[in-house]
């Protein structure tokens, strides 16, 4: 660290002894850059972990890792043969390493003061205190992880959720939609991965899955670009213990053409997609070898109540739970899985399960107010899986309890 400090700032002297050859008006302040945001742990794996951050200005991105005791290695993020690095907003996924491993970790950012074709000038480099985490790993025994739901961008309601969580560990934390109503600028998405980080998130990893709400926003768009998205989508699998996790998209609510959405939905073929990813997921070695499967969705699509489109005053337009149970239910009821974790509903929920329908029981959280805010605290063992929900005063709403089948 303090070596490439010591460069750093060697290489800043030089530059403002040396004659600059780059007008005036195109130097760069004398102030160094900013991390406005994170880092952030995200979408952790058992052999990879990504980390995000924002700066104020444009900066590279770079993050310095390494065992506790070891040699440190710096990874970035490319495309296309070129380095991502002018950018305000980075991501960095760190890759091949070891599963169950703790690792020390900071991101590096440098402003580049001049981009010319034949010569790039840096500035002064800005970093972060070491950190560490945790890969995943499925020899794990047993674990607790959380999962919030619902905060409709309220970011204080995560420290008061957390806190009726109780202590830790929890080997991750799920923000399982809805986290903002909708996105239209940066400072939302910011002050959720800010509150996240002063909570948990610079040691513990978040996955963020996306909630119908969160497809809102003129914004909505670029949501990937903050958030650690394997294969850049909203659906795929992990694995950690004895669980086969399966994350899905269920998309929004209504049918595409719903004039909330002004032409920009198209859900509809964007389940069918996934309803063909999710056949052959449940095929994989990792679903069919673990001792539990679960699924992770913001809408509870197989519920026969919550999916109902006559619940509503527009029966005609909520079909995009119908939907979801068409594109993905026949797929999960064959495969078998354990639980499936929701929100979506506003009140929290244990489904027992619907002949017919899901043979697996959904356990909902609830919504973003008053004592329908919840948090669900989910432990796994060897004996089975339970998951709690606890309402924000720290009383618990209810306990689905899932013995193992095997
Ligand atoms: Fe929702």
């Amino acid at each position: 660290m303090h070596t490439r400090l010591l460069n750093h700032w060697l290489g800043l002297a030089l530059l403002l002894a040396v004659p600059n050859p780059v007008p005036a008006s195109a130097a760069a302040p004398l102030t160094p850059p900013v991390i406005t945001t994170g880092p952030v742990l995200q979408c952790p794996m058992e052999t990879s972990m990504t980390v995000t951050w924002i700066t104020d200005r444009k900066t590279t991105a770079a993050v310095e890792y390494g065992p506790l005791q070891g040699t440190l290695k710096t990874a970035v993020a490319s495309h296309h043969g070129l380095v991502d690095g002018n950018e305000r907003t980075h991501k960095v996924t760190l890759e091949n390493l070891e599963p169950g491993t703790v690792y020390r970790y900071r991101v590096i950012s440098r402003e580049i003061v001049n981009l010319r074709h034949y010569r790039v000038d840096h500035g002064e480099a800005i970093t972060n205190v070491f950190q560490e985490f945790r890969t995943l790993d499925r020899r794990k025994q047993g674990y607790d992880f959380l999962v919030f739901n619902d905060v409709h961008g309220q970011a204080t309601n995560i420290p008061n959720l957390l806190q009726a969580a109780g202590p830790k560990p929890y080997d991750f934390v799920i923000f399982n939609g809805d986290i903002l109503s909708f996105v239209t600028n940066e400072t939302q998405i910011s002050a959720i991965l800010n509150q996240a980080v002063a909570s948990f998130a610079s040691t513990t990893a978040l996955y963020w899955v996306r909630g119908n709400h969160e497809t809102r926003g003129d914004l909505a768009p670029q949501l990937p670009a903050y958030l650690g998205l394997p294969g850049d989508r909203y659906y795929y699998s992990f694995d950690h213990g004895p669980v086969h996790f399966i994350v899905l998209d269920g998309g929004e609510d209504k049918i595409d053409e719903h004039r909330e959405y002004g032409g920009r939905a198209d859900f509809f073929r964007y389940r069918r997609e996934q309803g063909e990813w999710l056949k052959q997921e449940v095929r994989s070695k990792a679903f069919r070898r673990s001792k539990y499967q679960v699924v992770i969705c913001h809408m509870p699509f197989p519920s026969k109540q919550a999916a109902d489109p006559k619940r509503t005053k527009e029966p005609g337009a909520f079909l995009g739970m119908p939907d979801a149970f068409e594109q993905f239910g026949a797929t999960l009821e064959k495969a078998g899985v354990d639980l499936m974790i929701s929100g979506h509903m506003h009140v929290p929920a244990i489904v027992p399960p619907e002949r017919g329908r899901h043979s697996y029981p959904i356990v909902q959280g609830g919504g973003d107010k008053g004592t329908n805010r919840t948090i669900i605290r989910v432990a796994v063992d060897q004996a089975g899986l339970s998951a709690n929900i606890l309402r924000v005063n720290g009383s618990s709403f209810g306990q689905c309890r899932v013995p193992t089948r095997r």
